[in-house]
């Protein structure tokens, strides 16, 4: 890829990123899944990578393929939210910068059926319970505070249509303050917005610790490809990194 501005920005740094869906079993043919193409996370990899970072892509389901043998990329396939956290918990003990991109499922069947569920004649239908999956996001930041270790910035990302009493940048706001993660990147959904389309439209807000330590105006507002955003992100990012000593 063509040199930019940006190159260098990461040297030497490790990076994971989280990509795609997950994907919850419910029976061996059968299972809970969400929407993800997997465009941002893969756009993310290759931006970081082409920031001169190190980057581990963890990838769930994905639309589009994975960048195997890309050039300072590894790849690790999971498919359940529980895979996805034991992949993040240990490859973000080494990591510099978390971009938790991937659309994790909030809830799992509860109850994982050995043999496929078969229709009966009794006239009662099948109910499927469900239990919560771990926020990885928010255990990520947990851990770094209890242990000191983990990754130095960690970035949570949020698609929101917002509603009749919620502006999205307020939900956002709101999220980026229960999780705890240094940024968080707004992805405004919903009439064919964002889902598997090229273009997108983000805002990056910073927490309150944060704020001061970067240099233009909080939230920063971009529109552009994925490819445009992912840029976006990444420079954020490795601004913050080089500005935090730690
Ligand atoms: N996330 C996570 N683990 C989960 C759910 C979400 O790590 N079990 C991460 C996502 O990867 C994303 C961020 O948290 O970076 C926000 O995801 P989102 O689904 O918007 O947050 P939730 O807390 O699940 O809120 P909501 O009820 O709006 O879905
Ligand atoms: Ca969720």
């Amino acid at each position: 890829s063509a040199p930019s501005a940006q190159n260098g920005l990461l040297a030497g740094r490790r990076v994971v990123v989280t990509a795609g869906g997950t994907r919850e079993p419910l029976d061996p043919v059968r299972y809970l899944g969400n929407r993800s193409s997997g465009k941002q996370g893969v756009a993310l990899a290759a931006a970081a990578a082409a920031a001169g970072a190190q980057v581990h892509l963890i990838a769930g389901i994905m639309e589009v393929a994975a960048p195997e043998g890309a050039a300072g990329i590894t790849v690790e396939r999971v498919e359940t939210a529980e895979e996805l956290h034991n992949a993040v918990a240990s490859a973000g003990d080494e990591a510099d910068l978390l971009l938790m991109a991937a659309a994790v499922a909030d809830f799992r069947p509860a109850d994982y059926t050995e043999a496929k569920i078969k229709k009966t004649e009794d006239g009662v239908d099948p109910v499927i319970h469900l239990q919560r999956n771990p926020d990885i996001l928010s255990a990520t930041v947990r851990r770094r505070a209890e242990r000191g270790t983990g990754p130095t910035v960690i970035v949570g990302f949020a698609a929101e249509t917002g509603d009749a009493a919620n502006d999205p940048l307020d939900l956002a706001q709101a999220k980026l303050l229960r999780k705890g993660c240094e940024l968080l990147v707004l992805n405004r959904v919903g009439e064919g917005l964002v889902f598997g389309q090229d273009d997108t439209e983000i805002h990056i807000l910073a927490s309150f610790g944060v704020q001061g330590l970067l240099g233009e105006a909080d939230p920063l507002h971009v529109t552009g490809s994925k490819q445009e955003a992912a840029r976006a992100v990444v420079e954020r990012a490795g601004e913050l990194l080089s500005r935090q000593a730690r």
